[in-house]
């Protein structure tokens, strides 16, 4: 009697000790409560011994308990995500030369790869001369002493850089890798726990004596010792229900809020705009309190989507239009790439309710370094200029042309190019963007869009022609004699009423063959003055078929200049 009670209570412990020690040793583990779920094929450093992963996935916790990536002694990589189905694990670098560690990586020794979607898209050059294109991204932490080091997108503009001086330094990036968010998505291939894992069951190490390590799929929970220990198990599994619920239902909100991340993380990598609630916008934008700006068509607010990830939410007034339409467009739109165009990353098509949700800019506007006195201490340099608006052009180009479809923006004006510290501009704001297929020639609309004094025309009055693409040319070159200007060009309160409309005193000017004295203080200015000018009165012939095409503009912008031809004057509407 009293042998077998000795006899149970041992058994009942040994038990215990054993569906302790089998579960415990390689159990799911995390570095913090929102951290990814760390199992097979990887292993917790300091946690579970590495039998329990596959060579080569080994994690680890930072101090601040953030899961790491070890892919070399050097170099680690914060991890974000873990999908264990697709067997893709979402990365983040932490250090701020993220492509040294590219450079000395050498990931055919590692299990990872990029993805290949992802993986063309920066070219890194070695250059003995300084580069000011807005094309070349300086990579400061790269680069020696008269050998800038400079990455370059490999997208099409490649054919418009002068790369005579420069060193392709043989390496292709995931575009990812240069963004600010500087998150970015691999796969492994090997060991392949897919198909265990959407069986809902568990892949671990197969113990074999042999070199190359094999993996097994085994059943999700051992039941055996369960069905022994079962008054004991249930004990505990109450326990950790209990444990469980109140750890989800404190932790559900902060979970919701995480899902939304990783599922704007998705997106955003695979270039595809998220949907927002409404509810999601306030959240997002903290009940809209950090107002940005505000236009014709909208308010734009500060939003944070995680501690890392700033957007600036517009928030359109009065729109009017169907919401099947909206979505599509902005579906498009958000798939478009390129260095002087801001992406759109999220929409919200909520009842009648519509927004838009950019990647937010920290930095100003074009207008504010124009027009503001406040900025004038910074005046932009001419040279400075010329890239400024050939960047805008080019831009404006790709948006014209880079795409399957033609997008027109509608609404080019200083307000809406951005300009990042290296004064980079960036075409903002699509709110007004309407979507044509190349070979349209007329787009139709019900309402004039855009801003008076960008306005082209034919957008006010179908007598001057179709609205098409030609009408952004119009807005484009508004914009540049702006630049020129350095004022509205419409501005009633100058002394002398003949330059009250800034494009025809300048074309008054020019036609009569005087040298401009605007803002010019070294010999190589006026030059670039000139360009601009001539470029931005061909943009802003009244009619139609008059203007350059973008591709047309970023030639003559790039060109010398001495060759262009004068322009017709702009400013008379018979012919
Ligand atoms: C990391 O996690 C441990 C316990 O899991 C906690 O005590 C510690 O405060 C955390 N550290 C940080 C920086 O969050
Ligand atoms: C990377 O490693 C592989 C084998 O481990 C080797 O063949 C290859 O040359 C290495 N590449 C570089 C750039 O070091
Ligand atoms: C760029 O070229 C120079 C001269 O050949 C060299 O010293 C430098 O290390 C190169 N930089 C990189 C990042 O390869
Ligand atoms: C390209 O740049 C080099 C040096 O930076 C210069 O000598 C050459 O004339 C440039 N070529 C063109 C077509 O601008
Ligand atoms: C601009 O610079 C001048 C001198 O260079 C200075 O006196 C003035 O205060 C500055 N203005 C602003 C707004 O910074
Ligand atoms: C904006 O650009 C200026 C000029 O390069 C820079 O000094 C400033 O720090 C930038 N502001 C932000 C918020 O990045
Ligand atoms: C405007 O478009 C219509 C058809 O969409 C076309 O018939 C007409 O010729 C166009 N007008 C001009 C001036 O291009
Ligand atoms: C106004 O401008 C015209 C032409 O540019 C010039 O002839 C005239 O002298 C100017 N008047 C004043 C008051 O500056």
């Amino acid at each position: 009697m009293c042998n077998s009670l000795k006899m149970a209570l041992c058994l009942s412990s040994f038990l215990f000790v054993s569906i302790f020690a089998e579960v415990d040793e390689c159990k799911e583990s995390r570095c913090a409560v929102q951290g990814p779920s760390i199992r097979f094929p990887f292993w917790l450093k300091d946690h579970q011994p590495d039998h329990c992963g596959y060579p080569g996935f080994k994690l680890s916790c930072s101090e601040k308990n953030q899961t790491m990536l070890h892919l070399s002694h050097s170099v680690k990589l914060l991890v974000r995500k873990i999908d264990y189905k697709s067997q893709e694990i979402l990365v983040h670098d932490q250090d701020d030369c993220r492509l040294t560690q590219f450079l000395i990586l050498n990931l055919s020794s590692s299990p990872f790869h990029f993805l290949q979607e992802n993986q063309v898209d920066y070219s890194l050059f070695n250059c003995s001369s300084t580069k000011t294109d807005s094309e070349f991204q300086p990579v400061p932490c790269l680069s020696v002493p008269a050998y800038p080091v400079y990455a370059v997108t490999s997208w099409a503009l490649i054919r418009y850089l002068n790369l005579s001086s420069c060193l392709k330094i043989h390496i292709s990036l995931p575009y990812q890798t240069l963004e600010p968010e500087n998150l970015f998505t691999m796969n492994w291939v090997k060991p392949m726990c897919k198909s265990c894992e959407t069986e809902g069951k568990k892949c671990r190490l197969k113990k074999s004596s042999s070199e190359e390590p094999h993996t097994e799929c085994i059943k999700g929970a051992s039941k055996t010792p369960m069905v022994t220990g079962v008054t004991l198990g249930s004990i505990f599994l109450m326990l950790g229900v209990i444990t469980l619920y109140h750890k989800y239902s404190s932790n559900k909100l902060e979970r919701e809020n995480q899902m939304k991340i990783e599922k704007f993380l998705e997106d955003y990598i695979a270039l595809k705009p998220s949907r927002y609630s409404y509810v999601d916008v306030k959240k997002i934008t903290n009940q809209f309190k950090d107002k940005l700006g505000e236009g014709g068509y909208g308010i734009v607010y500060k939003g944070t989507l995680s501690n890392e990830v700033f957007v600036a939410v517009k928030i359109l007034k009065n729109f009017k239009g169907n919401g099947e339409e909206f979505i599509n467009e902005v579906e498009t739109m958000g798939t478009i790439h390129h260095v002087n165009v801001v992406r759109l990353v999220g929409f919200c098509a909520d009842g009648f309710r519509r927004a838009v949700i950019y990647e937010y800019l920290p930095n100003e506007s074009l207008e504010k370094f124009i027009f503001s006195t406040t900025f004038k201490n910074y005046s932009l340099s001419w040279e400075k200029l010329q890239n400024i608006a050939l960047g805008v052009a080019k831009g404006i180009e790709y948006l014209h042309q880079g795409c399957d479809q033609r997008i027109l923006h509608f609404d080019i004006k200083p307000h809406n190019i951005l300009l990042d510290h290296n004064f980079n501009p960036k075409i903002s704001d699509f709110g007004l963007a309407k979507l044509c297929s190349k070979e349209q020639s007329a787009v139709s609309m019900t309402a004039a869009r855009g801003t008076m004094g960008y306005i082209a025309p034919e957008m006010l009055s179908r007598n001057f022609g179709n609205v098409s693409y030609k009408s952004d040319v119009y807005s484009f070159g508004m914009l540049l004699l702006e630049m020129v200007g350095g004022r509205k060009n419409i501005d009633v309160t100058v002394e002398n009423s003949s330059q009250a409309y800034f494009p025809e005193w300048i074309y008054n000017h020019l036609d009569q063959g005087e040298e401009l004295h605007i803002r010019i203080e070294e010999e190589g200015d006026t030059h670039i003055a000139r360009k601009l000018t001539i470029v931005g009165l061909w943009c802003i012939q009244w009619y139609p078929v008059d203007r350059p095409s973008m591709k047309l503009v970023v030639q003559m912008l790039e060109g010398e200049g001495e060759s262009l031809p004068m322009p017709p004057n702009p400013f008379t509407c018979t012919r």
